[in-house]
């Protein structure tokens, strides 16, 4: 049993839950996740691991309220336990250690999961831009933890009720545009954004590093749940990722097999309502 020892609600959909897991947080690393089961009845979900606190012996995960599992684990109060968690899943964020500047950019919620890499590169003494995007004001999370781990923190929302009023892909052009050398660039987002970010590094050459979340359900690399397509060959983004070179994914593809179960997810939620 894992026991939640801390919860707070980031916005309307989005929760930080502290959980005691001594095992995962004395080996994660920056870019890993878990898969939890609320209970024997609970179906598996991965969560990328946003912090960890090695001498209290916790992880942080931070999730949207999107369905079943996560719509149940919000209901969860600091004291209550999760049957289980495994972790720490998937390899950890490799960023070449010559990197002098790099820019870190986070879509909504995978701003959750860009917050770890931010962090572990500042603390090597990396040059940290990030660039944060949010539809509106209402939802941005995490600004003053970004701005705790970065040198320079560019905050954008689509309608410009706060920060820039922009797409992610925009402030950073006008970064490159402006003469700033990135040795690599992080992007962590819906899938769309991680591709468009992708094009615009791409005629630059600057290395882009995405973060991938197909459906995943032992997170071992035994079911073929998680397969991508990478440069023209198969991956499982649980044990060869869930970080891969941006310019060699099929984001495509990614986006098709994300929509497989669409159909299933909405009945679940309408049965949910129901009962
Ligand atoms: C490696 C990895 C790390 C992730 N990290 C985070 C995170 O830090 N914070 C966060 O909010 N979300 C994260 N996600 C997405 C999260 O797993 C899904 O939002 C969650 O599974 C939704 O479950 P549900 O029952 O609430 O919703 P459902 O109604 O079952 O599904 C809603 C949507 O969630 C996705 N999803 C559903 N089941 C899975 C599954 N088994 N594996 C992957 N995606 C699924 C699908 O896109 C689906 O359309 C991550 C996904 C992966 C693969
Ligand atoms: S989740 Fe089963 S192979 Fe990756």
């Amino acid at each position: 049993m894992f026991k939640i020892v801390h919860k707070r609600v980031l916005n309307t959909s989005v929760v930080l839950m502290n959980i005691e897991a001594p095992f995962i947080a004395k080996k994660a690393q920056a870019g890993q996740f878990i898969i939890f089961r609320i209970d024997e009845m609970g179906e598996r979900v991965p969560l990328t691991i946003a912090d960890y606190d090695r001498e209290k012996g916790t992880i942080t995960i931070i999730f949207q309220i999107v369905g079943k599992t996560t719509e149940h684990l919000a209901t969860l109060n600091e004291g209550d336990t999760i049957l289980d968690v495994a972790g720490p899943l998937g390899i950890p964020t490799h960023v070449d250690s010559n990197a002098k500047r790099v820019c870190v950019i986070g879509g909504g919620v995978g701003c959750a999961i860009a917050y770890p890499q931010a962090k572990e590169l500042f603390g090597r003494g990396v040059e940290v831009d990030v660039i944060a995007g949010f539809r509106n004001k209402d939802i941005v999370i995490l600004e003053d933890e970004f701005k705790a781990v970065s040198n320079n923190f560019i905050l954008c929302t689509d309608d410009g009720s706060k920060g820039k009023k922009g797409f992610v892909t925009e402030a950073l052009k006008e970064q490159i545009d402006a003469g700033v050398k990135y040795d690599a660039v992080i992007a962590i987002g819906p899938v769309p954004m991680m591709k468009f970010v992708c094009a615009v590094t791409k005629p630059y050459d600057i290395k882009t590093i995405v973060s991938l979340n197909p459906i995943m359900i032992d997170g071992t690399g035994m079911c073929g749940g998680c397969r991508v397509t990478v440069g023209g060959e198969i991956k499982y983004a649980c044990v060869d990722g869930p970080d891969f070179d941006g310019h060699l994914v099929d984001f495509d593809e990614l986006m098709k097999r994300n929509s497989t179960y669409r159909e299933q997810e909405h009945n679940c939620r309408m049965m949910n309502s129901i009962k």
